[in-house]
């Protein structure tokens, strides 16, 4: 998830974008770039790495400028493809975030009448649409090009000859700083916060025109007003959205991250590329932590609706255990790309021949380098240690992969297909939970164990949700299948112990109900997560947590969220630093 800025007014505008970039640092990045009108031309900083001012004298007086912190999506990061992108003249630049799913059909068009590219991002047509479409008037050729983008978009753009810029939002956030005779414009509130606290949030579809004389915001033909807000917040409490950690915001983000990451690899039908598994005999996921997690997601998932063979290794654990064939395809999942255990697994698989394909949500990290196949989540940066929206966006993939090589009816994949397109809505719906769930946690958070239980899905979900709970609450919270209990974990139950039980609408639920039955016969709190519709299980828990129904395969995203929430909310209770928990670390680079 990138940052853009853009500025006009009366002040330095490469200090304004600079210092308004600096405070979208937070986001992460990986490049960065600025664009300042001068004497009728543009002219402009690219760099990979930090922010830094060393070419900034380069950039004179002008006080019309843009500028884009990237996190790379579409190509690695480079100069080249940092933004502000221009057209072939250099006098139209733009920064851009989201995606343009059509960027390739539109690029080859464009290339047919002559333009030509510098970069390998899907942002640089937007600046050469302009082109093909401006006649003088910025505002009517940014119109002209939307018409024909699809995708998700927040665009900011500058021309050489034009006094103005030109903005415009769909499906990425925008929001206009009204200052006194300046305004700036950006995707985030920490960005705008040292120069105003009077904004607009852009609605979908609006195209606003700034000059120095004022602003106007345009919905197609029509000239309309946005209700101007005061942000109370302060700058700290805006990089979190207004949310009180990282963690929450970024459960927050889950629907948008669904519909990013489905808008890559889902039009039609489901387009996932999957020619990475040709020929091959089986499949063994290696990774740690939660990745190991939604890799046990995927063995079912993969078993289930394949019958390919799976198996699931911890990354660290891989070299001792049986090691892949020529025929095997190791999915390796990773959040950061950078996890020890997990690139020295790749390493090893690919020395005995197999195949590895990288589930990975940072462009260009190591994991990417070692693979030879890889697909992106599109989690954008998580910042709060504990994962969730990429643990959610790793499913997505997952979910695409199977069923793409699921042997299922062409019916029956488009049904489940359409039920994964719906999933950013139902996930909205757990989130409307949250009140409910706060209320739980705080019945929760004075115990020191927990236990999870499921059984199929349920199982890696009550894994994670047990992993969400101990990293952060601190609270000792251990899974098991639900059928295990009676082995041996059932001598810890009690009073002392709740039970948190995954109800997956399928044939494990009735199983689970006499489980559950077992439990509270030892005196232990029960709370279940189950579908809104099921009335039966209120007479058996003392709590529930109630998701939307959905088929049983997706209740791994459903559920989870809902954890994650329950984790979050207990840890909060008990007053945990919840984004930095004590010995841990975002990304673990040693083995
Ligand atoms: C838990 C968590 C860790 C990571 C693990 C692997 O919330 O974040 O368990 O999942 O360290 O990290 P990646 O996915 O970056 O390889």
């Amino acid at each position: 998830m990138c940052g853009i800025v853009g500025y006009i007014g009366f002040r330095k505008a490469d200090q304004v974008v600079i210092s308004s970039l600096k405070r979208l640092e937070y986001r992460g990045y990986d490049s960065w770039g600025i664009a300042v009108k001068h004497n009728n031309k543009i002219m402009l900083v690219k760099r990979v790495g930090a922010i830094s001012e060393d070419k900034m004298h380069e950039m004179a007086e002008g006080n019309i400028g843009i500028g884009h912190t990237r996190w790379a999506t579409h190509g690695k990061p480079s100069e080249f493809n940092a933004h502000p992108h221009t057209d072939c003249s250099g006098e139209i630049a733009v920064v851009h975030n989201g995606i343009i799913s059509n960027f390739q059909s539109l690029k080859e068009e464009l290339e047919k009448k002559g333009h030509k590219f510098k970069s390998e991002t899907d942002t640089e047509v937007i600046s050469h649409l302009i082109e093909e479409f401006y006649r003088g008037d910025l505002k009517d050729a940014v119109s002209k090009t939307i018409d024909v983008l699809r995708g998700s978009y927040a665009i900011v753009v500058m021309h050489a000859r034009k006094e103005e810029l030109v903005a415009v939002r769909y499906k990425s956030p925008l929001v206009l700083g009204i200052g006194d005779e300046e305004w700036i414009i950006a995707s985030d509130v920490p960005a705008i916060l040292d120069y105003t606290s009077r904004v607009i949030y852009l609605e979908d579809g609006d195209v606003v025109s700034l000059t120095k004389e004022g602003f106007e915001i345009w919905k197609g033909n029509e000239r309309v007003e946005r209700k101007i807000e005061t942000i109370p917040w302060s700058i700290e409490d805006a990089e979190k959205g207004g949310y009180d950690h990282f963690m929450l915001k970024e459960i927050h983000e889950t629907p948008r991250v669904i519909e990013d990451t489905l808008f890559e690899y889902i039009s039609e039908g489901v387009d996932i590329d999957v020619s990475f598994s040709a020929g091959i005999s089986e499949i063994i996921f290696i990774a740690c932590g939660t990745s190991y997690h939604a890799s046990l997601v995927g063995k079912y998932l993969i078993e289930k609706l394949t019958g390919i063979p799976a198996r699931v290794e911890f990354a660290s654990e891989f070299i001792y255990n049986q090691p892949p064939m020529s025929r095997s395809l190791v999915i390796s999942i990773t959040q950061s790309g950078e996890t020890a255990d997990t690139l020295e697994a790749m390493r090893i698989a690919k020395k005995h021949g197999a195949r590895v394909l990288a589930i990975v949500n940072v462009l260009g990290s190591t994991a990417t380098r070692i693979a030879d196949h890889v697909l992106y989540t599109r989690a954008g940066p998580e910042i709060s240690v504990a994962a969730t929206k990429s643990f959610i966006a790793q499913l997505v993939i997952l979910y695409l992969i199977a069923l793409k090589l699921s042997r299922l009816s062409r019916s029956e994949i488009e049904r489940l297909a359409e039920e994964l397109r719906v999933m950013p809505e139902l996930v909205r719906k757990v989130l409307e939970q949250e009140g409910k769930i706060e209320q739980i946690a705080g019945k929760l958070a004075g115990y020191e164990n927990m236990m999870y239980i499921g059984r199929g899905i349920g199982v890696p979900i009550a894994m994670e949700g047990a992993l969400k709970m101990k990293e952060i609450s601190y609270i000792h919270a251990e899974a098991y299948p639900a059928g295990e209990l009676k082995h041996g974990p059932f001598a810890l139950l009690g009073k002392n112990t709740p039970v948190i039980a995954s109800l997956v609408p399928d044939e494990t639920y009735e199983i689970m109900l006499s489980n559950i039955k077992e439990v509270k016969a030892r005196e232990s709190l029960v709370i279940a997560v189950a579908d809104e519709h099921d009335s039966e299980i209120e007479k058996y828990v003392d709590f529930v947590i109630r998701v939307p129904k959905t088929d049983s395969i997706f209740t791994a995203i459903t559920h989870s969220v809902a954890l994650q929430l329950l984790a979050y909310y207990t840890a909060r209770e008990r007053g945990c630093e919840i984004d930095k928990p004590r010995n841990l670390a975002k990304s673990v680079t040693v083995e």
